[in-house]
């Protein structure tokens, strides 16, 4: 057949995103308003509030986006959407949205896992070869995904407390640094000299889960007692101190997994997956022990849609579509 366009929807959390993409590896379009600056003055995302700002813009950013494409409705080949997981009412606002268009123009409607998006946002930029191992790092998730075979997925690893992104985030907030933090957590690190030292949590010594609570909570009692003393610990040190100790984690459990499941490929996803320190680290690390390391640009790294179409686009050739009576899940499992 011809090319497969599909619209794709994404509204699992704070970004409103709509993106058509061509036999999902050629981005056509791919709008992303984010809202950041609505929830910045409460310190990170209110629900309530996320849902009504993706009410507000998801008809206008479908509109875009067809324009933007300049391709007609009735070319379009599926719709589809994030089913979760992520906010219930994020993700409704998306779901009503794209079950309403598929079922105007007689369209498959298409349910994509939000993690799978994120590791098919590789798919738009470069060749995936199975077997490979995905370190899946954003603000809701820090998984280890062994990916057998196309869409098969099996999590070896993942957070027993907070996400990495989660983590970034209120260590940022106990350096009074703006939301989202991570980003500004990366430059300060870039910026310290030396580093405070912080605790690592490795776990049981066969274990490929993380937990990040611990070293925040360290972060956290540093501050004070510095504080105490008298003598308050400079943000860039504290920044990296906590940044060494996530990425020696990270890097350590990433390449285990790679060796131990004999994956060809390491990929790196997820709005984490943005950190300059992570990426050089891996970078070093996958070279000296010659393991293809694989991560999208940045702007693919983060919430969009592209990654959604780019995931949708193996479930259309395998004609895996999504019943309309679909249920947004806040809690969907890989
Ligand atoms: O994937 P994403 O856009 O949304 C979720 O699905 O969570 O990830 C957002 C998270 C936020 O916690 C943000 O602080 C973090 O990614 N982040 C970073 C960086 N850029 C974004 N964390 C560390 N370093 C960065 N450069
Ligand atoms: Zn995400």
């Amino acid at each position: 057949g011809g090319p497969v366009y599909i619209l794709a929807v994404e509204t699992s959390c704070d970004e409103t995103s709509v993106a058509i993409v061509r036999d999902g590896k050629d981005i056509l379009t791919n709008v992303v308003s984010s809202q950041i600056e609505t929830h910045q003055r409460f310190g990170g995302v209110v629900p309530e509030v996320a849902s009504r700002k993706h009410v507000e813009s998801i008809t206008w950013i479908i509109e875009e986006a067809l324009d933007k494409a300049n391709v007609k409705p009735t070319e379009l080949a599926a719709v589809a959407v994030t089913q979760g997981p992520g906010l219930v009412g994020s993700l409704l606002v998306g779901m009503v949205a794209a079950k309403a268009l598929a079922c105007s123009l007689e369209l498959p409607l298409i349910g994509v896992h939000h993690i799978a998006g994120h590791i098919y946002a590789n798919q738009l930029v470069n060749e995936l070869e199975y077997p490979f191992v995905a370190l899946v790092v954003s603000g809701g998730h820090t998984e280890l995904v062994f990916v057998e075979a196309e869409g098969r997925f099996r999590i070896i690893g993942q957070t027993r407390d907070d996400a990495v992104g989660e983590a970034y985030d209120k260590v940022a907030r106990a350096l009074k640094l703006p939301y989202p933090g991570g980003p500004h957590i990366d430059r300060l690190a870039h910026e310290a000299g030396e580093a405070v030292t912080l605790p690592r949590a490795w776990l049981e010594p066969d274990s490929y889960d993380f937990s990040f609570s611990g070293l925040k909570s360290a972060v956290l009692a540093a501050l004070n007692q510095a504080a105490m003393k008298g003598q308050p610990l400079a943000p860039e040190a504290v920044a990296k101190g906590f940044q060494d100790s996530v990425i020696d984690v990270l890097v350590e459990k990433a390449l285990r997994a790679v060796r131990a499941y004999g994956a060809k490929q390491l990929i790196l996803a997820g709005g984490v997956a943005a950190n300059k320190g992570l990426r050089a680290a891996l970078e070093a690390r996958c070279a000296e022990a010659g393991i293809p390391l694989l991560a999208p640009p940045l702007s693919l790294c983060t919430d969009n849609a592209a990654m959604i179409a780019a995931a949708a686009f193996l479930k259309y050739r395998r004609g895996q579509f999504a019943p309309f009576d679909m249920k947004a899940e806040p809690l969907l499992k890989l």
